[in-house]
């Protein structure tokens, strides 16, 4: 099947098979290997990007139902050579050992900013339920997590010159 799909802001219109999976897309037709698979049953959320603006876990969405849509991978993330600030708070507070989990936790962190701009740390461990990682204990990514909201409260402070 001809799917059109814009990744990262570039448009990519390819023949794929019906059954492929959407992170198999990314990973292998158009390179996109910033976005890992680490279960392929929609368990770990290594694989998470953003269609249409929101998390989903790439192993449990075929590319052809990202047709029309638009997705953002964590090659995406970093604008004009600057990393995220989520990006920037993972870096620093060490939120990350062996990185397997990172690109995925990072998805879905950025997801949950943008529904919940202020979360606690008990909404930040739910909002990173579905994302398991083996290697922090969690507690830097938790803090990383608040770091990076109130950067995004000081950037969005800063474009409204308040
Ligand atoms: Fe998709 Fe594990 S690879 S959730
Ligand atoms: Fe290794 Fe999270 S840093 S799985």
């Amino acid at each position: 099947m001809r799917i059109s799909v814009v990744v990262d802001g570039t448009r990519y219109t390819d023949d794929v098979e019906p059954r492929t999976l959407l992170v198999h897309y990314l990973r292998e037709r158009i390179g996109k290997v910033g976005t890992v698979s680490g279960c392929d049953t929609s368990n770990c959320g290594a694989c998470t990007v953003h269609l249409d603006g929101r998390s989903v876990k790439s192993c449990s969405v075929l590319a052809v139902q990202a047709d029309g849509h638009e997705v953002t991978t964590i090659e995406g993330l970093a604008r004009d050579g600057r990393l995220h600030p989520v990006q920037e708070a993972f870096h620093e507070h060490h939120a990350l050992q062996c990185g397997y989990c990172t690109p995925g936790m990072i998805m879905q962190s950025v997801d949950l900013l943008g529904e919940n701009p202020d979360p606690d740390e008990q909404e930040i461990r739910e909002g990173l339920e579905g994302n398991l990682c083996r290697c922090t204990g969690y507690q830097n990514i938790v803090r990383a997590v608040q770091d990076a909201a109130g950067r995004m409260h000081e950037q969005s402070a800063a474009r409204s010159g308040g």
